[in-house]
Order: structure tokens, then C-alpha cells, then sequence
């Protein structure tokens, strides 16, 4: 309860449009101005909303783009949406459904196949379904496309990430990671009373936060010019959010941000330098955030990311190129 109201203040005044025109008052726009040109760039769930946005920027920009889409149709009038927007010619479609193993498994060897580095991968794609759904793996949706797909994807293109000069991999988080522990030993939320999708979208968002931190990590240590880092866009107006949390958005209509906003601080990652960025950080509105509210109980161990690395490596590794 005290961790809703904390949150909920928060949220309002950080989260909202509000908060973004705030903060952004002391954004440095040079950095925007930046060129992606002959880099390559993949973002999740580019279809609509958030990625769609995050789309048209990196192609903007000048990079190629590779839009990860789940149906053939919305994919293909997207991708004309960003050429027509930006111009850029080399912006691409992939279909692939996020919720199967096998689908994130034949995108990253077709990706590999080509040899060409992998400068940014934005794991954007995400949804919350408030009745159990089993995906194609039989595993529950919101986790297998929320958590697994993130953490199978990157580790499956971890050999085009490390042959880019500095790769950056964006999860797109959510503040609603505030209101949930990192939850490692209950990954599909079978030990909840009543299924809570709200709840389990929560500790999904946590357990990005937590493979941003943990892949950063590892790629130091093996000195991999290679980053993670999981960002907040913030209380963004998209499809999702009006048809998902209906009430919230509702209440919270006019004080959304939009898509422009909401995406703002994604690609501004892609276009920092490295080392003025925080590996593993969790940031909102270009600057690294608190990973949890006061007196929330939301901390966790290294012991505990160890844990959720080898449940999720059980459950994609069958399924992972051999070169992962
Ligand atoms: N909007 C906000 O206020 C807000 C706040 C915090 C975090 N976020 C995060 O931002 C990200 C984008 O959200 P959004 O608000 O833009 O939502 P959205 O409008 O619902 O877009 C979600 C995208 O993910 C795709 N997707 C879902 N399941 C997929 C699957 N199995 N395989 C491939 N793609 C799949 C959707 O494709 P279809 O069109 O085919 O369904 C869609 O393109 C999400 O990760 C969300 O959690 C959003």
C-alpha cells in the first residue's frame, strides 16, 4: 500500500508530460543532432507506439534499421511509415514472434548469417495480458515475451553486438518495476492466488532491469566494447496503454507524454557517448534513476540476478544459436 501511494506521487510528478518538460529544460540537444549513419540498428515491437517512434528517429538518423514486427501486414505499412517519414531507404522488416523461442532463434541466425556488426538493439517489444495465456512455448505470455524474448535475443545476438565498435542494447522498462521484488522463483506467476497480470508485467519490467545490470557486467568483464542499459519512457499515450490499463489511462489522459517524449531518452542512448552513459543503469529522462522507491523491500542480491541468469538461460538455451 505504502509502496502504491510512493509510487503513484512519483509518477505523477516525474512520469507524467509534466515531468518530461520539466527535466527536459536542461537537455543538451547537440547530442540529437547526431548522425547513425553506418550503424545498424534492430528495435522490438516497431510496429506501433513507442518502437514505431523510436523507428522513425534511428531512421532519421540515418541508420539502418531492422523493425522486429509479429504480423507480416503491420510490419510492412510501418516500414513504409518510417521511409516516407525519414526518407531512409534502408529500413527493414523482420517478422518475428517475440513469445517463440523458435521465431527469436531463426531471426538471430539470420542476422548472424550476414556477419554485419549490431550497433543497437532496442527491446521494445512488450505487452500486459491480464488472463493466463499460454505462448507458443506453453510458457505464460507476458513473461515469455516480457523477460525471456528480451534476455534470449540479446545473448543470441551477443556475436553481432560484440563486432560493433561500441553496441548499446536498450530495455525498454517501465517504472512499473517500482511496485514489484526482482521475482526469480516464481518466473510465470503460477504462485500467485489469482493471476495478476498488472503484478506480473511489473516483475517482468524489474527482471529487465536486472539483465541490463547483469549483461553490462559481463560484458565487462570479458572486456566487450558492448553495453546494457533499461530506461523509462515514462506515462506515454500508444494503443497499449489505452488498451491495457483503461482505467489509468482514462484518469490519466491529458497528462501523458507523447511519443516523441516517451522515446526521447531510448534514443538518446543510442546516440550518447559510451562513456558518459552508466552500464546497467536504469535511467528516465537521459539521467540514471534510483532502481527502487524508499522503504519499497525491493532490493535484491547478485546472488539473486545469478539465479534469474541460469533459470532464463535453462529455458532459452535449447533454442539459442550454437555461436550464443
Ligand atoms: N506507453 C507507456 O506509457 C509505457 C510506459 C512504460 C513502459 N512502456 C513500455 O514500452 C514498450 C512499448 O510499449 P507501447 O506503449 O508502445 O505499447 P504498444 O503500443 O502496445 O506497442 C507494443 C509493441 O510490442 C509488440 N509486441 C507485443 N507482443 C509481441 C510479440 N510477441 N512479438 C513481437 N512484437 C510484439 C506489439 O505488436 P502488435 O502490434 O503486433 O501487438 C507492438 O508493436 C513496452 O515494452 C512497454 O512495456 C510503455
Amino acid at each position: 500500500m505504502l509502496r502504491s501511494t510512493i509510487f503513484l506521487v512519483k509518477g505523477v510528478r516525474e512520469f507524467t508530460r509534466g515531468g518530461y518538460e520539466r527535466t527536459s529544460r536542461s537537455f543538451d540537444e547537440a547530442v540529437m543532432q547526431r548522425s547513425l549513419a553506418g550503424r545498424k540498428c534492430m528495435v522490438t515491437g516497431a510496429n506501433q507506439g513507442l518502437g514505431l517512434q523510436t523507428s522513425m528517429e534511428l531512421a532519421r538518423r540515418g541508420a539502418t534499421l531492422y523493425m522486429v514486427c509479429r504480423n507480416e501486414q503491420r510490419g510492412r505499412e510501418a516500414v513504409e511509415k518510417v521511409i516516407a517519414d525519414s526518407g531512409n531507404l534502408d529500413v527493414h522488416l523482420k517478422v518475428c514472434d517475440l513469445a517463440s523461442l523458435a521465431a527469436i532463434k531463426a531471426l538471430a541466425e539470420e542476422y548472424l548469417a550476414t556477419g554485419d556488426p549490431l550497433d543497437v538493439l532496442v527491446n521494445n517489444a512488450g505487452l500486459m495480458l491480464h488472463e493466463r495465456t499460454p505462448s507458443p512455448d506453453g510458457l505464460e505470455t507476458n513473461f515469455a515475451v516480457n523477460t525471456l524474448a528480451c534476455f534470449a535475443l540479446t545473448l543470441a545476438l551477443q556475436p553481432a553486438l560484440f563486432r560493433a565498435a561500441s553496441a548499446r542494447v536498450v530495455f525498454v522498462s517501465s517504472g512499473g518495476q517500482y511496485t514489484e521484488p526482482l521475482v526469480v522463483d516464481d518466473l510465470q506467476a503460477e504462485r500467485m492466488r489469482k493471476f495478476d497480470g498488472t503484478a506480473q508485467y511489473a516483475r517482468d519490467k524489474r527482471r529487465q532491469v536486472a539483465l541490463a545490470e547483469r549483461f553490462s557486467e559481463r560484458w565487462a568483464a570479458a572486456g566487450q566494447r558492448a553495453a546494457a542499459y533499461a530506461m523509462h519512457p515514462g506515462w506515454t499515450e500508444t494503443e497499449g496503454v489505452k488498451t491495457s490499463i483503461p482505467g489509468f489511462y482514462k484518469a490519466f489522459k491529458d497528462k501523458l507524454r507523447n511519443l516523441a517524449q516517451g522515446c526521447d531518452t531510448t534514443v538518446w542512448l543510442c546516440l550518447q557517448d559510451a562513456d558518459k552513459l552508466q552500464p546497467g543503469a536504469f535511467y528516465l529522462d537521459r539521467q540514471p534513476q534510483s532502481k527502487h522507491l524508499v522503504l519499497a523491500g525491493t532490493k535484491y542480491s547478485s546472488a539473486d540476478v545469478d539465479r534469474l541468469w541460469e533459470a532464463l538461460e535453462k529455458l532459452a538455451a535449447p533454442t539459442l544459436p550454437a555461436a550464443a
